[in-house]
């Protein structure tokens, strides 16, 4: 069923295993997420940027497709409908009216005290919904879509601060930028794990951690026992289905029925997403 984000990581930051959110692309991605899910009997978070959304026929669409492969795959793990990095209020409370169960409003690039004031009234409106609320602070490097950050300008999230915002907009779930990147890393990630320490005990609220594409996993083993609940992935889904395309399409050069190579691409993309669901620790919890 679709529901948010709320109960999910509370539970799984409780038995310590993270949740992960893949985000979808279009429907091959959609298909092989929610499967991969149902065969992990794991807990799973649909993550739509505001650029997929706008690829995919917008925010209504995305959600009468969740849920029509909800009910043709009948999916009995809990599934959330996410708004990946919500750039304004507008986009958030777009979200929430067309069906999504969770968002998050990106407010890192803001002054603290406007980032506050930014997520408190999406909080306001989400809640009233009954839908979950992630904030960030500090600013993730890397690309994703429409988000680009330069190397120079990505910057660790300060604890104190982080205590502040979360106290103070009573968000679900938080994401503090400590080193990690959207998009493929330029050698090894590192992670910040003595302020996400620092972090977790300040604020107590699942974290979540972004750009998952690339981080070992001893320090996804760290970062699930300092309190991370939330793990996103996307680069690695679309690394795999670029691959599997590429290899159907090499050894099959005159199949031109999109449906045998994109069927490549699925199976690659749900094979992936249900190996994460392992290594998270999300499988058979649901
Ligand atoms: O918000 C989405 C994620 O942080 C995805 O990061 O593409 O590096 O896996 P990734
Ligand atoms: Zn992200």
């Amino acid at each position: 069923p679709l529901v948010s984000m709320k109960e999910m990581l509370e539970k799984a930051k409780a038995e310590n295993y993270a949740v992960g959110q893949f985000n979808l692309n279009n429907l091959e991605f959609t298909q092989a997420i929610l499967k991969a899910a149902q065969e992990e009997k794991s807990p799973v978070i649909l993550g739509v940027s505001e650029g997929a959304a706008r690829y995919m026929g917008g925010f209504k669409l995305v959600v009468a497709m969740v849920k029509a492969l909800i009910e043709e795959y009948k999916v009995t793990v809990p599934v959330a409908i996410h708004l990946d990095h919500g750039s304004s209020y507008q986009k958030c409370a777009e979200a929430i009216h067309a069906g999504f169960t969770s968002v998050m409003i990106d407010g890192s690039h803001h002054p603290l005290e406007e980032n506050i004031a930014l997520t408190k009234k999406v909080v306001e409106l989400a809640h009233f919904h009954g839908v979950s609320v992630e904030a960030e602070l500090g600013r993730i490097g890397g690309q994703e879509d429409d988000l680009v950050v330069e190397d120079a300008d990505a910057a660790y999230a300060i604890p104190s601060e982080c205590d502040q915002l979360v106290r103070e907009t009573g968000v679900d779930c938080f994401a503090p930028a400590l080193g990690s990147v959207h998009g493929p890393y330029k050698g090894e990630p590192n992670l910040g794990f003595d302020r996400m320490k620092e972090v977790m005990e300040l604020t107590g609220v699942p974290l979540v951690l972004h750009g998952g594409t690339g981080i070992p996993t001893k320090d996804i083993q760290k970062a699930i026992s300092l309190g991370t609940a939330k793990i996103n992935v996307n680069t690695e889904n679309q690394i795999a289905s670029h691959k599997a395309v590429k290899e159907y399409i090499g050894s099959n050069p005159d199949k031109y029925d999109p449906r045998s190579y994109l069927t490549a691409a699925r199976d690659a993309i749900q094979a992936t997403v249900a190996g994460k669901m392992r290594e998270f620790g999300s499988s058979n919890k649901a």
